[in-house]
């Protein structure tokens, strides 16, 4: 087995998402990695953290400015809600730290090419958490369109709906940001269409919105959009913060996939189906894959391995503009009622 120095960690969060990255993701790379600084504004989840990791008091900061001039990294990773992440990328940048960050890029396009810009300037490496690409379902999903079986990719449906009709629900923030489904949720499900799709996204139109009745979201919590991909690959999302009825939550989003000689389909059993139709329709299910390492565990193993000069992983912040640009143009579709050219924004953010 070949062995690889142990990388050190700035750990920039250490509540919510961040104490899962902490507690179950990063102990399985104990051997590859280890936090060496940690922070976040909340005291007592920098304490509960902190105790975990049996960091000395030195290492732990409620301050991100003061911990990237104290704390000597190989990388940071970046668990915080996505408004503060271009000041943690600015940090880093400005240290020449590479960078592991949660989804989505930033909250704003504007702060989305001032990212990639710092990141491009400074020659840092930057990888985006896309987890849900790496999840058996989808594993298995990709296996069957990469085998030909069902020919080419015609159109692919995608939903995603979640109960959040009680305010804080889905995490305090989310409630109270504008866009609160597409800058939180739909980034993972619009990354999965270009994922399927074998393409990036040219175009995009629909509307987001939040109904007048509801007092959950400050920001809209629904959307409904149509895409049409570089090569010709159309699609479909259906998103919904507000489902009173039947869901497809997190890990349970339904994704159906219309090729040339029949389709494929994952929803809330996980099983992936495939449907195929010679005079009678036939159904198969296809068991799943099990990848080493899933979802989080996937992305970090790529990190590090790309940190040892691996070829780099597919969600780079260069690539993953591309899925950036299709929610903040699906953001512009809907205040201006018209299809935004999504492939203009890429081109923008890549000059
Ligand atoms: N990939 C996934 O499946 C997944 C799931 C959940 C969240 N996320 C992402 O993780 C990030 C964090 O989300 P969350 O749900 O953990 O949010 P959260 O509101 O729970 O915040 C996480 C922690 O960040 C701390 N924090 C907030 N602002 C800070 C700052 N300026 N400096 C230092 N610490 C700060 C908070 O005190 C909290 O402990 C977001 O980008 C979110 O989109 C990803």
């Amino acid at each position: 087995m070949t062995s690889f120095p142990k990388r050190k960690c700035l750990m920039i969060g250490a509540g919510g998402m961040a104490s899962a990255w902490i507690r179950n993701f990063f102990p399985r790379f104990r051997q590859r990695m280890e936090i060496v600084g940690l922070v976040d504004i909340n005291p007592d989840a920098l304490r509960e953290s902190g105790d975990f990791l049996n960091l000395e008091e030195s290492k732990r900061f409620t301050d991100m400015a003061i911990a990237f001039e104290k704390v000597d990294a190989d990388f940071c990773t970046i668990v915080i809600p996505p408004a503060f992440h271009r000041d943690a990328v600015r940090l880093a940048a400005g240290k020449g730290m590479n960078i592991l960050s949660e989804k989505p890029i930033a909250d704003s396009w504007e702060a989305c090419l001032d990212i990639v810009k710092m990141v491009r300037t400074s020659g840092v490496k930057m990888q985006v958490v896309q987890n849900y690409r790496y999840t058996s379902r989808i594993l298995t999903v990709k296996e069957v369109l990469s085998s030909d079986r069902l020919g080419r990719v015609n159109y692919i449906i995608g939903r995603f709906a979640d109960d959040y009709r009680q305010r804080g629900a889905w995490g305090a923030f989310r409630h109270e940001i504008p866009h609160s489904l597409l800058v939180e949720g739909a980034i993972h499900h619009f990354d999965q269409i270009r994922n399927l799709a074998g393409a990036d996204c040219e175009e995009i139109a629909g509307w987001e919105w939040k109904p007048y009745w509801q007092q959950s979201f400050d920001g809209e919590c629904c959307g409904l959009y149509t895409a049409k991909m570089v090569n010709g690959v159309m699609a479909q999302y259906e998103g919904n913060g507000l489902e009173g009825g039947q869901a497809n939550g997190w890990h349970h989003e339904f994704y159906r996939v219309e090729c040339e000689l029949g389709s494929v389909e994952v929803g809330n059993d996980n099983v992936v189906r495939v449907y195929e139709r010679n005079h009678n329709l036939r159904m198969e299910e296809i068991p799943n894959v099990r990848p080493t390492f899933e979802g989080h565990n996937g992305i970090i193993d790529q990190f590090l391995n790309w940190l040892e000069d691996a070829p780099e992983p597919e969600t780079v912040i260069t690539d993953n503009i591309k899925s950036a640009a299709m929610l903040f143009s699906a953001i512009q579709a809907s205040q201006s009622g018209s299809l935004v050219n999504v492939a203009e924004m890429v081109t923008e953010a890549m000059s």
